[in-house]
């Protein structure tokens, strides 16, 4: 990311800045990989150590649904139930040491904060519109935002609409663009499909002056954590630097296309350590005189691949439904379901969108998965011949 700044700060870093009745505000540097990577310093109206109660919460369990089976998934979602709020109500379905990939409709608001102690996150909004608060000031949300969350990030999601649903990528390693995507210098090129234009960042207000008691939940090794404050522990009244969370939105994916058939780097979006995220979106297809525009057969040698359909007709799928997702595991082939080769040739584009997650380590269903699941998913592409 790039350099942005909010609210008021001093001139020179570590130096004194005082509130209005004279004390000092306090510094803190918000930094990732030590004193090494990314950083931003906040000025904070009280210190942000001055906790008055910490309490034990609940554990995060995922059950993993142990099958015994080398098989493709097809998981419907569409007709799950709202469930908690954009925190406790997150169902995991799909998991690895690198990547935890969840949905979620929330019903509840969120009468806390909550902060990832230890892992970036990924939130596609499906559906619903909002906003997030952090110290970082607010990001206004609507659907196919992509919002990137920094590891350590203090915030809270507030829904304005009843309808909402999000897939959540809770990610080991940090998340961030393609690197062939940017310059030495940090700048989007000109072969990226998208660029600095098309990123949203934290705005104002920022500084919430409010005392009382306030809870923050921060989530660390396997549970939750519960942290009581005399004041909003959003109360940062300016920062700058390199590490806040952004919004990219889906729609703003400029799709790159080709004579014959692009595989699936082409629409990446996002990397993250042994895992990328990519965008599917509306596109003409390809254009040599004799193409096929439905991809073709590929064995996934060395990846698992995750797809979440979000919207439109998608070209090489039948039987797939809005919110369905699937995952075909890697060491075994899959392609187009018969009958969607032929059709596609001379078809002009595409309305699909979608999400795809592809791991290089396997992924392992959960319980809840399990519930989701169509049995009948593995052997679709001989009944729709
Ligand atoms: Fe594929």
């Amino acid at each position: 990311m790039y350099y942005h700044k909010l609210g008021k700060f001093p001139q020179k870093r570590h130096t004194q800045f005082r509130r209005p009745d004279g004390q000092l505000y306090t510094e803190e540097l918000f930094g990732a990989e030590g004193f090494s990577g990314s950083s931003s310093l906040l000025y904070h109206h009280h210190p942000p150590t001055t906790v008055k109660r910490v309490e034990q919460g609940a554990e995060i369990k995922i059950e993993p649904w142990k099958e015994g089976l080398l098989r493709h998934h097809h998981l419907l979602t569409k007709d799950l139930k709202p469930w908690g709020d954009p925190i406790s109500g997150q169902i995991c379905v799909l998991f690895n040491d690198d990547v935890k990939i969840s949905l979620c409709l929330p019903k509840d608001e969120m009468n806390y904060y909550y902060r990832n102690g230890e892992h970036d996150e990924l939130i596609f909004i499906h559906k619903g519109e909002g906003y997030m608060q952090s110290q970082f000031g607010r990001l206004p949300l609507r659907p196919f935002d992509y919002i990137v969350i920094p590891r350590g990030t203090t915030y809270k999601l507030h829904f304005t609409t009843d309808d909402n649903r999000m897939l959540i990528c809770d990610s080991t390693g940090p998340i961030g663009f393609p690197k062939r995507y940017v310059s030495k210098m940090g700048q989007f090129m000109e072969n990226s499909p998208f660029c600095e234009r098309d990123i949203r960042v934290p705005e104002e207000p920022l500084f919430i002056d409010e005392s009382g008691e306030f809870e923050l939940r921060i989530r660390k090794q396997g549970r939750f954590h519960h942290y009581f404050f005399e004041f909003n522990p959003l109360d940062v009244v300016g920062w700058d630097g390199y590490l806040y969370p952004y919004i990219f939105n889906m729609k703003d994916f400029e799709p790159i296309t080709g004579r014959v058939h692009q595989p699936p780097p082409v629409h990446q979006t996002f990397e993250a350590h042994n895992y990328v995220i990519c965008s599917f979106c509306p596109r003409k297809y390809d254009y040599h005189p004799l193409a096929i525009p439905a991809p073709y057969n590929h064995s996934n040698v060395d990846s698992d691949e995750v797809l979440y359909y979000v919207e439109g007709d998608f070209m090489s799928r039948k039987g797939v439904e809005f919110a369905s997702l699937t995952h075909h595991p890697g060491g075994i082939p899959h392609g187009p379901h018969p009958g969607t080769v032929e059709k596609s040739i001379g078809k002009e584009g595409t309305d699909e969108y979608a999400v795809m997650i592809d791991t290089f380590r396997p992924l392992h269903l959960t319980m809840a998965a399990k519930e989701m699941d169509d049995g009948h998913y593995p052997y679709s592409w001989i009944d729709h011949a």
